[in-house]
Parts: structure tokens; C-alpha cells; sequence
């Protein structure tokens, strides 16, 4: 178990709440850092030319990413070093192959936040929701999921490959099919196919990633999950960023995890983790899970960096959110007055919105002095200057009216 406090480094905002100036403050020594946790007495650290220029103090360390606001991705993506620091102001317990330790802390937390039976910690999304939808579906094998989804379009055919799943796409290029899209579907299969196979599972992505993360509708969702319970089709929900759907709804992840069997949450889209997520569900089905991890090779001995990292960055995650998505409008309100500039939420949309720049304005000069002279990134635009912004945690890094500044002296 290590657990330490450091002391405040922070004269950026004093209006950034306590849990933000947690991370605010994550920067620590660190060569305290190497020699309170007598990493930098192990070999293979120092071979590491990262650790080592850390250690030897030869490298100044890049400014902590907490001051970097990024208009892309839906969270942090720590750098090592930073992704170390952090470590040290978590509590963590070491786990055994996913079992005991920080591991098991975030697997109880999951459960509670989901109202689920069960939790457990996975590897990664891609393994959660095929061995989710594998399980929920049993012995038969047609699977409803849509056309634009990740377990559709970007698991390299696992359900059919490895599963023997035959995933069947409603929807094209939407981000959501209905309710009764669903039942016309399933209701013309015995019309359409001589053999009765069945059909086990409906899997729902919200919000779609390959959509621009617009979310499904919850009425929407609702009919769906009333549909398959009334049928006897279980549902199994990819909520890999289901924090971002939260926060833009206001709908909490209890009342999206109560319409289905089982739900997905990744563990490094905004958390910070390195990697992993969690698959929730009723008892009954989570503990067939450790079998088919094992089976499938995505048992691994030590998973405390990522459950650690998680547990701690999840106090205050929501609130963090909450005040992220008022900023944002704010902001957008307030970046839409600068002549050239139109910032517009998506239809249905969270965390990113539309971005368009007049023709007189070149990106890469407005990319760059943004980039250099106010840490601020944002990311490529098309032909027509037309791109999106996508908002997370860091836009509570400085307030509005550096940010707004910054565009201002950019765009010239
Ligand atoms: C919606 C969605 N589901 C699942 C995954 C898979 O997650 P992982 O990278 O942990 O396998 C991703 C990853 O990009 C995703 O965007």
C-alpha cells in the first residue's frame, strides 16, 4: 500500500475546485519521487532512457499535461512520467491476477455506481463486450448491433472469428436504430431464413464513437431494452464512454446500466488508466467471466497501475464533468462572437461539436500559435476548414477568458 501527499504547486486558477487542483497539482520531485519508491535502484528503470534522464536529471520534465487544454479525445492521456506521479497519491494494493487489491476495490465501485451485481476488471473493451455478448447469447448465435458500432465495425470480425456469433447490422451509417427497426428485423427472420438459429443478444454502443459520439436516445432506449425483455433477448450495452452520455443527458450511468444485462465501461478513454475496463452484470454471468479471460489469453498477473489510477481520478469524475460542460457552452457562446469562428453542438451529440473556420483562416498557423504560445490543441480541419473540437477534463485547466484570449491573438 502507498500513499503519500504532496504539497500544493498550483498559482494557475484559484477557482479550480479541490478535486481539480488534485490534479492539477500531480506534478511531483521526481527524484523524491525514484527514491521514496526505490525505483530508481532497479536496473531495468535506470536502462529505460526515459526513467533514467528523469533520474539523472539530465532531461527537464515536460510541462505537466494538466496545463495542456486539448480540444481531441474524450480525457487525459497521461505521459509516463505523469501517469507515475499521479500513481503516487492513489492508495494501491497490489492485485494477483485480477484478484484482491486495487483490482477488487474497482470492481465494488463499479458495481455500486452501475447498480449491477457484479463487477469485473478486463483487459480491454474489445474483450468485455465479446465475451459479454458471447455469454448472454448462449447457444444462439444472431446478434443485433449497430451498423456504426465498435463490436460491428472495429473487433476484427472476434464475434464471428472467434465467437461463433453472427453479428446481424441495423441502421447503416446511423448512430441508433428504434425500437421497431429491432422488432422488424427479428420478426422477418423466419421469413427470410429457412434455419432457426436464434437470437441471443442485442448489443448497444452509446455513445457511438463512429457517430461523433451522439448518444442514443433514452426513450429510445428504453423501448429497445422493454422490447427484449418482453422477447427474451438479453442486451448488452458497449458504455466504453458512458461518462460522456452521462454528462451530456444528465442521465445517470444507474439509470442507462438498468436497461440492460450487461454494461462496459472503458477504463482509459477519460480515466487516465492505461488501459483495461470493466464488464458489470448480474452474478450469474460475471463469474463465467475469469474462465473465459483466462481461455482467451487476457488473464494477466498484475493490474493495480490501472485499477489504482482509476479509483482515484473517479472521485470527483462527474462533478469534474458537470462543470466541463458548462464551460464548454459558455466558451462555445463565447467563441462563436469571434468573427470566422462557428462552434455547434451536434444533434444528439456529448462531447464533440462541429467546427468552422471562413476560408481566410489558415489552420495550421492558428493550430501552431495556439499550440506554442497558449498550450492549447486542437485538431485538423478538412478542405473546407471544417473539423470538429472535442471537449474534456482539460478545458478546467484555465479559464475561459485565457482560452477565449488565446483565439483572439491567434486568428489576429
Ligand atoms: C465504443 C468502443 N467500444 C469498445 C472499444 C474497445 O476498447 P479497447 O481498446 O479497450 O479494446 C472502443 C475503443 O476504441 C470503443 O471506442
Amino acid at each position: 500500500m502507498c500513499k503519500r501527499t504532496y504539497e500544493a504547486d498550483n498559482d494557475h486558477d484559484i477557482s479550480l475546485s479541490s478535486n481539480i487542483k488534485r490534479f492539477y497539482m500531480a506534478s511531483v520531485n521526481r527524484r523524491d519521487f525514484l527514491k521514496n519508491s526505490g525505483l530508481a535502484t532497479l536496473p531495468m528503470l535506470v536502462a529505460n532512457p526515459v526513467l533514467a534522464a528523469m533520474n539523472t536529471g539530465h532531461q527537464q520534465p515536460a510541462p505537466p499535461a494538466t496545463q495542456v487544454i486539448k480540444f481531441m479525445g474524450d480525457g487525459e492521456m497521461f505521459e509516463p512520467t505523469e501517469y507515475l506521479n499521479i500513481l503516487q497519491q492513489a492508495t494501491i494494493v497490489r492485485d494477483s491476477y485480477g484478484a484482491g487489491g486495487s483490482v477488487e476495490a474497482l470492481e465494488k465501485k463499479f458495481a455500486g455506481i452501475t447498480g449491477k451485481e457484479k463487477a469485473i476488471y478486463m483487459p480491454s473493451g474489445t474483450m468485455a463486450n465479446q465475451l459479454a455478448i458471447a455469454v448472454l447469447s448462449g447457444e444462439n448465435s444472431k446478434v443485433f448491433v449497430q451498423e456504426t458500432s465498435h463490436v460491428y465495425r472495429d473487433e476484427a470480425d472476434a464475434a464471428q472469428a472467434v465467437f461463433q456469433k453472427r453479428l446481424m447490422p441495423l441502421a447503416k451509417d446511423e448512430p441508433f436504430f428504434t425500437a421497431q427497426q429491432l422488432q422488424t428485423a427479428v420478426e422477418a427472420l423466419p421469413s427470410e431464413e429457412v434455419f432457426k438459429t436464434g437470437v441471443g443478444a442485442v448489443s448497444i454502443e452509446n455513445p457511438v464513437r463512429r457517430s461523433s459520439g451522439r448518444m442514443v436516445p433514452l426513450e429510445e432506449l428504453r423501448k429497445i431494452s422493454t422490447y427484449c425483455r418482453a422477447n427474451n433477448i438479453k442486451l448488452h450495452f458497449d458504455g466504453a464512454r458512458i461518462y460522456m452520455a452521462a454528462a451530456w443527458s444528465g442521465v445517470s450511468i444507474k439509470e442507462y446500466a438498468s436497461l440492460c444485462d450487461t454494461f462496459y465501461i472503458s477504463l482509459y478513454k477519460y480515466f487516465g488508466a492505461a488501459g483495461g475496463a470493466v464488464l458489470c452484470g448480474d452474478k450469474a454471468v460475471i463469474d463465467k467471466m475469469p474462465h473465459l479471460i483466462k481461455v482467451h489469453g487476457g488473464s494477466m498477473y498484475g493490474n493495480w497501475t490501472n485499477a489504482a489510477m482509476v479509483l482515484y481520478r473517479l472521485e470527483g469524475f462527474e462533478d469534474r464533468m458537470k462543470s466541463t460542460v458548462q464551460k464548454a457552452n459558455e466558451l462555445f457562446d463565447a467563441l462563436n462572437k469571434i468573427s470566422g469562428i462557428t462552434i455547434k453542438a451536434l444533434p444528439g451529440g456529448t462531447n464533440t461539436y462541429a467546427f468552422a473556420l471562413s476560408p481566410k483562416i489558415e489552420i495550421t498557423k492558428l493550430r501552431d500559435a495556439l499550440n506554442t504560445n497558449y498550450n492549447i490543441r486542437i485538431g485538423r480541419v478538412n478542405e473546407k476548414n471544417e473539423g470538429f473540437l472535442t471537449v474534456n477534463e482539460t478545458l478546467l485547466y484555465q479559464d475561459n477568458n485565457y482560452i477565449i484570449n488565446a483565439f483572439k491573438k491567434c486568428i489576429g
